[in-house]
């Protein structure tokens, strides 16, 4: 069984959130972060919209592509619509993952991580015990290939999860393959690296808990960071707002459409496209009125794989901008360290003087 790494184990916030009323414990301050930006929502720019259905039908085809390029290149963030994942499997997921959350403490400890394995309740990249916390609870589970999914989580959740959780998994991961096929398109590789990479592919989930904090300003629900994977696939699951990617230095708050994802580049494919699609980094705030929850659905090559620049985007002209790693040491080398912006990237590029 592959793992992946491990996190210190830490107390769930959705219990702490329900004792502390007024203040929140020092490990959970964040003086360090920055204040949210200032600007009326109305002066910021919002990120890019990409219609699937416009991607698809040869009359629009061309154009959107030429959009999407240039979200994946300007923005590394986009939402979509016309996705073509039916709603009520959404709607179905999110349901069954706030009936998760739901469940009693006692219930969960079932669910929770241990001391070698980062999948299940808790938080990740918990690497020292003096550094500071999320305000947030996770539940991380890998998804794909089949063979690589726990039977210590996958046994104790309820049939009609699974069955949704089984379905969702694989219409996102099919809806992650076209997308990632339409950006190989645009950025003129060949479409079988993609494939080669990408054919029996990981999938994990992280489903995100953040409570209400009396202190929500001093706080935040997921540390700045990119994500690891090639493509994420995002789903807001209630009302509440929170998500911010930083945009030439300040953090712009997204908005999501009602039946949109929201879909971010993430390192694996900046190494694979050598630059052109940067990963951004992003972060979750807290808020003092309601509990906020999302499901991120990560995509990333096969385990076996060996990740670096697509040779066919490379030239003399064009020199490789990274290094060429295996994933599973890179994800390993990732778990064992903290989130820190895009600091895990930076170790990977190539200095050319
Ligand atoms: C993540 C992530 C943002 C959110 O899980 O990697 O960035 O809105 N989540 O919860
Ligand atoms: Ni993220």
């Amino acid at each position: 069984m592959v793992t992946l790494g491990s996190s210190i184990l830490v107390p769930s916030v959705q219990e702490l959130a329900k004792e502390h009323t007024i203040n929140v414990p020092p490990q959970y301050l964040r003086p360090d972060q920055d204040p949210p930006v200032m600007e009326a929502p109305s002066l910021l720019p919002s990120i890019p919209i990409i219609d699937m259905e416009r991607l698809v039908l040869q009359e629009s085809s061309a154009a959107e592509l030429e959009r999407l390029h240039c979200a994946c290149k300007e923005w590394g963030f986009f939402q979509l619509v016309n996705h073509g994942v039916s709603s009520s499997l959404v709607e179905g997921m999110k349901s069954e993952m706030q009936d998760l959350f739901k469940l009693p403490l006692e219930e969960k400890k079932r669910f929770w991580q241990n001391t070698e394995d980062v999948e299940g309740f808790g938080q990740a990249f918990v690497v020292s015990k003096e550094q500071k916390l999320d305000w947030g609870d996770m539940f991380f589970l890998t998804t794909l290939p089949h063979h690589t999914r726990k039977h210590r989580l996958f046994d104790h959740l309820t049939p009609s999860f699974r069955v949704t959780m089984e379905t969702y998994s694989l219409e996102v991961n099919k809806l992650a393959m076209s997308i990632l096929e339409f950006m190989t398109r645009a950025l003129g590789m060949k479409v079988e690296e993609i494939r080669e990479l990408f054919d029996e592919g990981t999938q994990s989930l992280r489903m995100n808990y953040y409570p209400p904090c009396p202190q929500a300003k001093s706080v935040i629900g997921l540390s700045p960071h990119s994500d690891s994977a090639g493509l994420t696939i995002l789903l807001q699951v209630n009302e509440m707002e929170g998500l911010q990617i930083r945009k030439e230095g300040l953090w712009i708050p997204v908005k999501p459409l009602p039946n949109a994802f929201i879909i971010n580049i993430g390192d694996i494919m900046e190494i694979i496209s050598n630059g052109v699609y940067p990963s951004i980094e992003h972060r979750a705030t807290a808020n003092s009125v309601q509990e906020r929850l999302s499901i991120a659905a990560f995509h990333s090559p096969r385990l076996t794989a060996e990740i670096g620049p697509a040779p066919s985007l490379i030239s003399p002209e064009n020199p490789a901008l990274f290094r060429r790693v295996g994933l599973e040491k890179y994800l390993q080398d990732l778990f064992a360290r903290k989130l820190q912006g895009k600091a895990y990237l930076d170790s990977m590029r190539i200095n050319h003087e």
